[in-house]
């Protein structure tokens, strides 16, 4: 028996690095899984993988009306989403002098607008289906101060603050709303850290190693499970001991 049997998923961000691993484990404990990502090649190749358990939508998480296609095509294929896991993100990094206002929108609209979308998107179908789990994956500069992010860490401490809000206000509705906030993860978003930022994170981080997807990936499974059932408003560090 899957951990997640029964549940339709919409994994943001699903095509590659972290996104791509909670696919993939959500879709061997069971569950239907949509890709939503706006790299078409990579989600359609791991969908096409996955047979009968996924399927892929071109999706991009700022957009309004393709937030509504995106639940519309989840539930045609599969049946209404009982599991959003908002993974899709963007990381830029620069001195707050030389950040561009440019740079800071677009952070906005993908981290931060995207998350309030999805959110807005799943309550009706998880309501009638009796419940839901969302799972925001914020940072751990939602958390805490870091150096050169401060357009990125707007964003993720908005989703902080929104995980916390929509928990409160979906509980009546049984809908679940927890944010992952992981430290230093070995995915391709990594090439936008210069390799000083990288080694300095690395530094701080007690476990003196980077996380691998699937270990971020576990944690969001067992949020997206029934074995959280509990569980809500919560904000977890997945970090290798860097809150500490
Ligand atoms: N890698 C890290 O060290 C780290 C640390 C803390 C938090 N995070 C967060 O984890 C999440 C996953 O990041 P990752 O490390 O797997 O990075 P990644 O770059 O490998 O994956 C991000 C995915 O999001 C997709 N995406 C980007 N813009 C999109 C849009 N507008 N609509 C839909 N999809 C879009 C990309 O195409 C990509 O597939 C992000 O929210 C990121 O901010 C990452």
């Amino acid at each position: 028996m899957g951990r997640l049997d029964g549940k339709v998923a919409i994994v943001t961000g699903g095509a590659r690095g972290q996104g791509e691993a909670e696919v993939r484990l959500f879709a061997a404990e069971g569950a239907k899984v949509v890709v939503s990502d706006v790299r078409a090649d990579l989600g359609q190749a791991l969908a096409d993988e996955l047979g009968d358990s996924a399927a892929f939508f071109r999706h991009d998480v700022s957009q309004e009306e393709e937030w509504d296609a995106a639940v519309a095509f989840a539930t045609e294929r599969f049946g209404p989403p009982t599991v959003l896991v908002n993974n899709a993100g963007i990381a830029h990094g620069a001195p707050i002098a030389q950040h561009s206002l440019e740079d800071f929108e677009r952070l906005v609209a993908v981290n931060q607008v995207g998350v309030f979308l999805g959110t807005k998107a799943v309550i009706a179908p998880m309501t009638a289906a009796g419940g839901g789990s969302i799972v925001n994956i914020s940072s751990g500069a939602g958390l805490r101060a870091t150096k050169y992010l401060i357009g990125y860490a707007a964003t993720k401490y908005a989703v902080t603050g929104m995980t916390a809000c929509a928990a409160l206000e979906l509980a009546r509705h049984n809908i679940r709303v927890n944010s992952i906030h992981p430290g230093l993860v070995d995915t391709p978003m990594l090439g936008s850290n210069t390799p000083e930022m990288t080694a300095g994170m690395l530094k701080g981080t007690p476990l003196r190693r980077m996380g691998e997807p699937m270990e971020i990936a576990r944690v969001a499974l067992f949020l997206a499970s029934d074995e959280a059932s509990y569980m809500t408003g919560a904000h977890v560090p997945v970090d290798g001991g860097v809150t500490v």
